[in-house]
């Protein structure tokens, strides 16, 4: 489940890849513009203003996060938002651009979807994804090592072997040509500045809202599992990452593609 709440705590920081990575899709007056994993809706919302002429949908697997999106639209609005697994998306023939951001590094065979989605889009038309590529940062690797001590393995020793890295720029690359696609392809280690607030580390309060989410589910059952899940991963990250006054530097790599479709057939 997710929480859109404590996902927005960090609105800025994580709406700024998807920034950058529109900022690359050159597309003037598309049809139709969908976001695939949309979230609760703020940077859906960017998409509406961008192409005002255009039909903007959002879907997400998340009711939570559907629900704060048509909230904060108030009601039905400039985007049409819908509950559904993106697994399930192909595009129609009037679909001009396709976004996918911070999604598929929680889609197990990203790489057959995003061949498919490139290879059933029309000539001239767009996708765009973005994922983390954090995999091996010491707050993930912590979080994993710690789910596979004797102490947690029993609850989430499942949640310490996925190791599920994303591809990087070269291999998105290879994909989207693959698709009949052009390839604009990159990645940036982004500094988040994360305050320092008094309460639990701010690294911590980060990854509550996405990579913390499994581990959270699968402690629920457990009366004060989750609390001493923290106390334990906290010193790790305090070490990882110490605060330089009243901030946390948190380095935080993310990969970028962009494709547009030139063929009919690849
Ligand atoms: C990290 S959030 C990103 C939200 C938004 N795109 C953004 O950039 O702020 C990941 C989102 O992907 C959604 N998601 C994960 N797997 C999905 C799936 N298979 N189908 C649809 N949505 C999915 C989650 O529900 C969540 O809202």
């Amino acid at each position: 489940m997710w929480n859109p709440e404590t996902y927005l705590r960090f609105a800025d920081e994580r709406g700024r890849p998807f920034q950058d990575l529109l900022a690359r899709v050159l597309a003037e007056q598309p049809r139709q513009v969908v976001d695939l994993g949309c979230g609760p809706g703020n940077l859906t919302a960017t998409l509406a203003a961008r192409w005002p002429g255009a039909q903007v949908s959002g879907v997400d697997s998340s009711v939570e996060m559907i629900d704060k999106a048509l909230a904060d639209q108030g009601g039905p609005g400039p985007v049409a938002y819908r509950v559904g697994d993106v697994r399930d998306y192909l595009p129609g023939p009037e679909v001009d651009v396709i976004v996918t951001n911070a999604v598929l590094q929680w889609v197990p065979g990203q790489e057959e979807l995003v061949g498919r989605w490139a290879r059933a889009l029309r000539p001239g038309s767009w996708l765009a994804l973005q994922v983390p590529g954090n995999h091996d940062n010491p707050a993930h690797r912590a979080l994993r090592e710690l789910c596979l001590t004797s102490r947690w393995s029993a609850l989430l020793g499942e949640i310490g072997e996925q190791t599920r890295s994303v591809p990087g720029p070269q291999e998105y690359a290879r994909l989207l040509r693959a698709g009949g696609c052009t390839a604009d392809t990159w990645e940036t280690t982004y500094v988040h500045q994360l305050p320092v607030t008094g309460g639990p580390h701010p690294v911590l309060t980060w990854l509550t809202g996405t990579a913390l989410r499994p581990v959270r589910a699968a402690l629920a059952a457990t009366p004060g599992a989750w609390e001493a899940y923290c106390a334990d991963l906290e010193p790790a990250l305090a070490d990882a990452y110490p605060a330089d006054g009243d901030v946390v530097d948190f380095p935080f790599r993310r990969v970028f593609a962009v494709g547009r479709r030139t063929a009919e057939t690849p």
